[in-house]
């Protein structure tokens, strides 16, 4: 067992740039930037092969929209947790509805959100907690409540077999049967995925550990365990989301980074230890993020579990739609020092205005884990499904076919572990990284080219970055029936067809 004691001591207040006034902002700000629209961007890639996930984004920078700083003018936005209801014969509510977000001064923007203007409340559940949610959708438009990593059954997974129609309510019941995990919730209808998420449809989605755990992590929600929600977007003239005239097939990019809906965002932080539970909600960007002052910080979380080990690093890439928890450590910092979260070009995504206090020394401390990550028998074991990503654009595929929704791709045994290789096989450009995500089950990493799990990998996944030429081993076991799908992360890809299905029995 890794222990990691962290001890805190006072510091004085730091202040961080944040002399920008809304108006500045605005006059700043004209996103024009579409230069990476349809049709204009297909030498965007390349660099295939380069095997340093490290290095984040690895399509060539050149025509991706570099982000702007934040200028700190704003205090980061904390989702609310979704609150139970009294009274009712269901214990959540969740609604997909229209807005309106000033993200711009004396201007607003059309979004969505849920339960409210834009992205929704963090929902909440206890490991082995069963919960009966009502969904609901306001929009004028069909849409569906994806539970992304949550492994429930099919019939509810709120894949684009589960559209909802506008005015329509369903009851659903959502089991936490594994698990603490940061996981969040999206829609998914086959098409305008990508649209939806893009005008601001997504939610965080937690699982805590159950009492009696032995793990000891910051876990008080807003004040030192923060849910981070990275986005980038582009605005149009109007500073409107206007998707059919931003988006690109390859993945829309903005210029403008928010986290958790907030744009130019600071978090002010008054404890020496806290953890992040970071999410890439974007449609297409990856990060790299690390800490402006390059200090190393603990990553304690993949996409579906806390990892065996806390892992040190400096830097921490997630593809669209990968979570990680860390833990900050904001002791070591002296009084002159600033300190913000960037991405790998140097955009400062969250700058921190540090002001600590008195409260006690925070610690980290992971639970036991006395079994192997993988044992001997599971890295040996044979591949019997075999993935193959290609393409770029709207010609993207899977094992050479686009979605069809009245196709089963493959079948696989509810219970029964088996292999599944992914390989996304390069093109005469080079290809490009595609996340490749499996609804209903939390997979692990056998392999990468036959090369052992990173120690910051060797917890559950349901994502995984997969660069161009790279052979990524999964296991994968489903524990609920139903049809599932599986595909690639990249929403714009997603609706250009690049899913399958697999039919679990
Ligand atoms: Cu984030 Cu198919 O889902
Ligand atoms: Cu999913
Ligand atoms: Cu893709």
């Amino acid at each position: 067992m890794k222990k990691i004691m962290l001890t805190s001591f006072t510091l004085s207040l730091v202040l961080i740039g944040c002399s920008d006034t809304e108006s500045d902002r605005q006059s700043q700000d004209s996103p024009m930037n579409n230069n990476h629209m349809r049709g204009e961007d297909n030498d965007n890639r390349g660099m295939g092969g380069m095997n340093n996930r490290g290095m984040g984004g690895m399509m060539n920078q050149g025509n991706i929209p570099a982000l702007e700083s934040s200028s700190g003018i704003n205090e980061l936005m904390i989702p609310p947790v979704l609150e139970k209801q009294q009274g009712e014969d269901f214990d959540y509510e969740v609604t997909a509805q229209e807005g309106s977000t000033q993200f711009f001064a004396g201007i607003p923007t059309d979004t969505y959100g849920y339960n409210g203007n834009l992205l929704g409340p963090t929902v909440r559940l206890q490991e082995g907690e069963s919960v009966d949610v009502k969904i609901t959708n306001d929009l004028d438009e069909p849409t569906t409540f994806h539970w992304h990593g949550l492994e429930v059954p099919g019939e509810i997974d709120g894949g684009p077999h589960g559209e909802i129609q506008p005015g329509d309510s369903q009851i659903i019941t959502l089991e936490a049967d594994q698990p603490a995990a940061t996981l969040w919730y999206h829609p998914h209808v086959h098409g305008t995925t990508a649209e939806q998420v893009f005008k601001g449809l997504s939610g965080m989605l937690l699982i805590d550990e159950a009492a009696g755990s032995d793990s000891e992590l910051p876990d008080d929600y807003g004040v030192d365990d923060i849910p981070l929600i990275f986005q980038d977007r582009l605005f149009d003239e109007d500073q409107q989301l206007n998707y059919n005239r931003l988006m690109n097939f390859d993945g829309t990019l903005g210029d403008i980074s928010m986290v958790n809906g907030t744009i130019n965002p600071k978090l002010t932080v008054t404890k020496s230890v806290m953890r992040f539970r970071l999410l890439n909600g974007a449609n297409a960007r990856n990060y790299t993020f690390r800490l402006s002052n390059g200090a190393s910080f603990t990553q304690i979380a993949s996409d579906g579990s806390l990892l065996d080990e806390a892992v040190e690093t400096d830097t921490l890439t997630l593809a669209a739609s990968e979570r990680a928890e860390i833990v900050i450590d904001f002791s070591t910092m002296t009084d002159e020092e600033s300190l913000a979260i960037l991405n790998d070009e140097g955009a400062e995504l969250l700058p921190f205005d540090v002001v600590l206090d008195d409260s006690p020394a925070g610690s980290t401390e992971m639970r036991t884990v006395d079994e192997p990550f993988l044992s001997e028998q599971e890295k040996a074991m044979p591949v019997t499904k075999e993935i193959e990503l290609f393409g770029m654009a709207d010609m993207v595929t899977i094992n050479g076919k686009k979605f069809d929704m009245d196709r089963i791709d493959l079948r696989q045994e509810r219970g029964v572990t088996e292999v599944w290789e992914v390989y996304n096989r390069p093109d005469m450009m080079g290809g490009m990284i595609h996340p490749f995500h499996i609804h209903g089950t939390q997979f692990k990493i056998i392999s990468r080219d036959g090369k052992e799990t990173e120690p910051n990998e060797q917890g559950l996944k349901d994502s995984v970055l997969v660069e161009p030429d790279e052979r990524v081993k999964l296991l994968v076991t489903f524990p609920e029936e139903g049809i599932f799908v599986f595909h690639c992360h990249i929403l714009e890809h997603e609706d250009n067809g690049m899913m399958g299905q697999v039919e679990v029995y």
